[in-house]
């Protein structure tokens, strides 16, 4: 039996995960000595999603904070994952007593966040590259780190056609906007994206709002504007040290999950050395619902454009088609964000009963 305010403690650090535009896909149900996690399919229902992969994602992530913060209170975690149990959990954390023993990034749940400003270009030094390709991972993950300036431009210019996807789509448009919080009356639900997260000066933040309006965005796309969205935003992707990819030998929501738990990891060791680090989703999960889904509903131009881009991908990365695309990522020294987002307190998301 472990005590009740340890379980919460857990679940909380649980909650400070990252999640596709801080949607928090996630239940929880207490056990005496287990933890239940169970994915919220209404909030990870996002066209961009396909097949729940980012959540699944998200959901490793969530893991891992569990059972690093698990060792913190000198428990011994195991998991099992997609157990036949009541509400259909992704996993079961159960827990044991064991030794105090020291968890080095635990303090890092918390430090953790997006931090969406441009980052310094600067190398990362030799050391620092070897930590973060010595985080352990599973088996079957890869984490490419790229410094090479023209590969990286590569990158961000195939980056720059998912984007452009991003904003000529009616659903992509509309499951992004759903969690902007203009204001503090709207942030005050303690999810979604604070538009300050975004780290938009005056002007870009009163375009960004204008592009809220789907008809106004599909109008002025007749001009361009998402193919000059595409490209600004992407070129984020150089104000880094480096790109970072992981990718999964397999695409099973079991491997996904696996992915996330790494890229967490990965995450916190990057915290714990006083790294930024902002997610490319897109990448992605736009191009697993192109390769995954029979009926992609992308347009014919926008199929051939993501497929142009999986290619390009191909010569850069060696891929195949079975790999879960875990998450395409930029690190390097980007100081502090303006702003952080929220979570919803454990009332919301533990299940009673
Ligand atoms: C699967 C996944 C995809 C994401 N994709 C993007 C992205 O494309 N661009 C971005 O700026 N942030 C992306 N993020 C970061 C989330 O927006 C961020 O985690 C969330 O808003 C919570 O904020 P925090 O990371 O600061 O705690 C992604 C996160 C996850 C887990």
């Amino acid at each position: 039996m472990i005590q009740r305010d340890v379980l919460e403690k857990l679940v909380s650090a649980g909650t400070f995960a990252p999640s596709i535009d801080n949607c928090q896909p996630w239940f929880f149900r207490l056990g005496s000595d287990s933890i239940h996690v169970i994915l919220d399919e209404v909030r990870s229902d996002f066209f961009g999603d396909y097949g729940h992969a980012g959540s699944y994602v998200t959901i490793g992530a969530v893991i891992e904070n569990i059972l690093t913060a698990a060792v913190h209170y000198g428990l011994v975690p195991s998991v099992s994952y997609f157990p036949s149990e009541k509400d259909s959990p992704a996993a079961v954390i159960k827990l044991k007593a064991g030794q105090p023993s020291s968890s080095p990034l635990y303090p890092f749940i918390r430090e953790r966040c997006t931090n969406r400003k441009p980052y310094s270009r600067k190398p990362l030094p030799e050391n620092v590259m070897k930590s973060l390709s010595a985080t352990p991972r599973p088996q079957g993950a890869v984490l490419h780190l790229i410094d090479d300036r023209p590969v990286m431009k590569e990158i961000a210019r195939l980056a720059a056609s998912v984007d452009r996807t991003s904003f000529e789509h009616k659903l992509l448009h509309q499951g992004l906007f759903k969690w902007i919080r203009w204001n503090e009356a709207e942030a005050a639900r303690r999810d979604g994206m604070p538009v300050g997260t975004l780290e938009l000066n005056i002007m870009n933040r009163a375009a960004f709002k204008v592009m809220s309006s789907w008809p106004v965005m599909d109008f002025l796309n007749k001009f361009a504007l998402s193919y000059a969205v595409g490209k600004i935003n992407s070129q984020l992707l150089l104000k880094a040290s480096a790109i970072g990819f992981i990718v999964m030998d397999k695409s099973r929501p079991v491997d996904l999950i696996e992915g996330g738990r790494f890229f967490e990891r990965v995450w916190l060791e990057a915290a714990s050395l006083g790294l930024s680090l902002q997610p490319f989703g897109g990448m992605s999960f736009l191009l697993t619902r192109l390769l995954q889904a029979r009926e992609s509903g992308y347009t014919k131009a926008q199929k051939k454009r993501l497929l142009s881009v999986y290619d390009g991908l191909k010569r850069i990365f060696p891929l195949e088609e079975k790999n879960g695309l875990i998450m395409l990522f930029r690190i390097g020294y980007g100081g502090r964000p303006s702003t952080r987002t929220s979570r919803r307190p454990l009332t919301d998301v533990l299940l009673q009963g």
